[in-house]
């Protein structure tokens, strides 16, 4: 599966919405604040200080359009930045297109390395534990749907693609990969989100927040994926030693930085990611309309394909690497037989995989054909070209 390469190993998560698709997070006024700031000083009071009244600007001034077709052809670290963009706009990029000073190029290179040797695992707990862990992050569920992208699940997903393809890209970091210009790109959308869902009837109509994406929100969606891959991936047993332990927290350190947030409420270890997510992300996790929806819209794309497995296996599967709670939130169906196949078969699939079991489990061609499938599904969709374009929107979802 491996050989499948790093171009699916986000993507079908990516595609579900972990990537791209983000959370908000937030202590809430019931949780209190978080990482022992003071009220009105931690991240989630944070939004982008140099992002977004620049945004705020461009999208005023009409300036949206030219942006996008400007920036069509800069996509690689080491482009030059693109011709024709206001000039506040270059500016401002030729501040933040850079990797911070704390970046370590051996870190990220083993990254790289990491996410190629293990992107089976990284795919499936991305694709439907992220993915759909995102849809019972609330605020993350109603941005995401009342944004413009959320009318079109499938395009959306084929965009957020782009975010996990180039950052699990061997040398994403490096002059001649992508993720620093994608990132970047990003952190502008996010900017023009903040802008325009206030001015949604709808998304207002719902929020519990003035201004969607904070930098804890942020954060909360960085634990649903990074922090939520390494504990599984400790939890499964596989085989992950300390220095790719590092390597793939650097890697998100990194990527959290690109995209705005403050590097003071970046956590430095394992062990302080799971704290703030257990302080951030734990306590939000609940079910809204806008997620029901769209992790029916998410999980009803697998069905354009023979996953080799039945809908009931999938449900069983998104409940197996989440939990019966978040099954039950979401409404879905219980199938007892492939529950008590998937909490055998998976197992036994990893076993083997990974050496430490020398019989093949009569399920293990069920599995790997289950897996190899919703790749493929993914991948089909985000390899119409090597890159889709990431584009600033000038607008909501209408309705
Ligand atoms: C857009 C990634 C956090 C909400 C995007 C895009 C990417 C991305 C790649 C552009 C693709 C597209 O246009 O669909 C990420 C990553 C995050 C993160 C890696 C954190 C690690 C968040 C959070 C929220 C959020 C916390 C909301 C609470 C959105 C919305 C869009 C977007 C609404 C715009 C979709 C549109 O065009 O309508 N994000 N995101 N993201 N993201 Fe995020």
């Amino acid at each position: 599966m491996e050989n499948l390469s790093r171009r699916k190993a986000l993507s079908l998560g990516v595609a579900l919405g972990l990537v791209g698709v983000t959370s908000p997070a937030m202590a809430s006024a019931s949780t209190g604040p978080v990482t022992g700031a003071a009220a009105g000083t931690g991240p989630e009071w944070i939004w982008d200080d140099a992002a977004d009244p620049l945004m705020a600007s461009m999208l005023d001034n009409g300036h949206v359009p030219a942006i996008n077709t400007a920036w069509a052809s800069w996509v690689n670290n080491n482009d030059p930045l693109p011709s024709g963009l206001p000039a506040d706009f270059t500016a401002y990029l030729r501040q933040v297109n850079r990797l911070p000073s704390w970046a370590d190029p051996a870190k990220l290179t083993r990254a790289a390395d990491f996410n190629r040797r293990r992107d089976t695992y990284l795919f499936m707990l991305y694709g439907l534990g992220s993915g759909i862990m995102s849809t019972v992050i609330p605020r993350e569920a109603k941005s995401v749907y009342w944004s413009a992208g959320g009318a079109d699940m499938q395009d959306r997903a084929a965009k957020t693609f782009t975010f996990g393809y180039d950052l699990s890209e061997l040398g994403a970091f490096e002059p001649s990969g992508q993720f620093v210009v994608t990132a970047n790109k990003t952190r502008v959308v996010h900017a023009a989100v903040r802008h325009l869902l206030p001015r949604s009837p709808h998304w207002r109509a719902v929020a519990d927040e003035t201004i969607p994406i904070s930098a804890a929100d942020i954060l909360v969606t960085f634990h649903s994926l990074g922090t939520y891959v390494h504990r599984r991936l400790l939890d499964w047993r596989i085989p992950y030693p300390a220095a790719d332990q590092e390597a793939f927290l650097h890697s998100w350190q990194v990527a959290v930085h690109l995209l705005g947030v403050p590097y003071e409420h970046i956590p430095r270890t394992w062990a302080a990611a799971e704290k703030q997510s257990e302080q951030l992300l734990t306590p939000v996790l609940s079910p809204s309309t806008e997620g029901i929806a769209l992790a029916e819209e998410l999980l009803g794309l697998t069905a354009q394909i023979d996953l080799g497995v039945t809908r009931g296996f999938l449900n069983e599967f998104v409940r197996y690497v989440l939990s019966d709670e978040v099954g039950d939130w979401l409404g879905l169906k219980r199938d007892y037989a492939a529950a008590a196949l998937v909490r055998t078969a998976w197992p036994a699939y990893i076993l083997f995989r990974e050496g430490l079991s020398p019989v093949m489990p009569g399920t293990f061609y069920m599995v790997d054909q289950f897996v190899r499938a919703l790749a493929m599904l993914f991948l089909n969709k985000g390899s119409s070209g090597t890159t889709t374009p990431i584009t600033i929107p000038t607008g909501n979802r209408p309705a």
